[in-house]
């Protein structure tokens, strides 16, 4: 049987191609193609035989798409016109062109693919773009599952809430019932080979930034075990708790890097200050992070979690009072923690990315959080392709 020809539309670093190596399907990515020229560097560092296409999307035209004859479609379209923070423009945002662009000619393709996936934001559900693609997939005749996952619901300690569309030709059925609903959970058929329990929403804790997280809480109203003297809202403390609590989900410690020279990714003095209250600080035990954005590492709120690396001090000693003292015994207090960032290699190990995967040498520490901001969840990613390849009676892989 010849492989799958897979199209890779906004390949960044590859973490699509990484999902579908994973998926253990017989498929080749016969294009990639991206306009960022640092991304397509570390695209071609770890998939140098991939043919890899440095230009905008909507520059490629309906004849170089039908040369490459796809079978499947992967695609992480820019989230930006769908994010819920921020202006939220949809369709008529000009980074989602590119996106309608390949609407508009996946009807007059030769040969209609015969698998598609899309990620994007939370958001992208109800937007305009989404209406816009549901059309186009039920006039070309395709089934489709949307999906609203995060890598908690694999055992991954990261927060990652994402939309997910897979889509096949109707004349392949899913293995599973598709329904009109967003599902926020595998299938149950699919539960078995991942352990994502069916009581257990792959939703995960986002952790976003509640409109009253401004409230700062007296120790007595915290949870039990979680007296911490941080603007933090009752509801964000018990999310954390229950988060931690939650043993099917991996702790931190399994994807951290060894021997990290701890001194290069401490938050430096000035956003200890500023920051010390708003951080989300986590320690190697705990089994929960959240959402890794591209600002990680350069901006601090809101970007990412925070490591404590010195295990063995007590959070609530180091705060409590900390609003009492002067800014050079407050730092004195808060470097005690040894407060770090996540390295780059760390974020892409709770984003999935193999072992084998990696940076060019030029390729500096900023830009590499920023790449990995924008990618995605490659296990998640994987188990949607699998899911989508599988046929229903035999329950085995569908192959070309
Ligand atoms: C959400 S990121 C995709 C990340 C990717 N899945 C990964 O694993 O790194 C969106 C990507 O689309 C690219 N992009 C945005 N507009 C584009 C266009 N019009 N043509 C080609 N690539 C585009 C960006 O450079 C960015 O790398």
């Amino acid at each position: 049987m010849a492989p799958l020809r897979v199209l890779e539309l906004y390949s960044g670093v590859g973490g699509l191609h990484c999902g579908l190596t994973e998926s253990g399907a017989s498929a080749e990515v016969v294009a990639a193609v991206d306009v960022n020229t640092i991304a397509n560097e570390v695209y071609k560092h770890n998939f140098p035989s991939t043919p890899l296409w440095p230009k905008s999307i909507e520059g490629i035209s309906l004849k170089e798409l039908d040369a490459l004859s796809a079978d499947m479609i992967l695609m992480s379209p820019p989230c930006q016109p769908f994010t819920r923070i921020g202006l939220r423009g949809d369709v008529s945002d000009p980074r989602a062109k590119s996106f309608l662009y390949v609407l508009e000619i996946l009807p007059r393709l030769q040969k209609t693919p015969r698998y598609i996936l899309l990620e994007n934001v939370k958001g992208f559900e109800s937007s305009e773009a989404r209406d816009a693609m549901i059309r186009t997939l039920e006039s070309c005749g395709y089934i489709y599952q949307e999906f609203l996952l995060s890598p908690p619901c694999l055992g991954i300690p990261n927060s990652r809430l994402r939309y997910f569309l897979i889509a096949k030709l109707q004349a392949e059925q899913f293995a599973f019932q598709t329904t009109n609903t967003v599902l926020e959970e595998f299938p149950s058929a699919d539960i078995s080979d991942h352990g994502c329990s069916s009581s257990a929403p792959c939703l995960g804790g986002t952790l976003q930034p509640d409109a009253d997280a401004k409230s700062l809480l007296s120790p007595r109203q915290c949870p039990e075990g979680a007296v911490l003297y941080k603007l933090e809202t009752a509801e964000q403390l018990h999310r954390k708790l229950n988060q931690d609590n939650d043993a099917s989900v991996q702790r931190l410690q399994d994807f951290l890097e060894e021997n990290v020279e701890i001194r290069q990714h401490l938050l430096p003095p000035k956003s200890l200050l500023r920051y010390a209250l708003i951080l989300d600080i986590v320690k190697p035990t705990c089994r929960r992070s959240t959402c890794f954005t591209k600002g990680y590492g350069h901006y601090v709120e809101g970007t990412g979690s925070i490591l404590q690396a010195a295990t063995d001090v007590e959070i609530s000693s180091v705060y409590k009072s900390l609003e009492t003292l002067s800014d050079e015994e407050k730092l004195a207090k808060l470097s005690t923690l040894k407060l770090r960032y996540f390295t780059p290699r760390e974020i892409a190990n709770l984003h999935g990315f193999p072992a084998a995967f990696g940076f060019p040498d030029e390729i500096t520490t900023k830009q590499r959080y920023r790449l990995l901001g924008n990618s995605l969840n490659v296990h998640l990613v994987a188990k949607l392709i699998a899911l989508m390849l599988r046929s229903p009676r035999s329950n085995s892989q569908n192959s070309v």
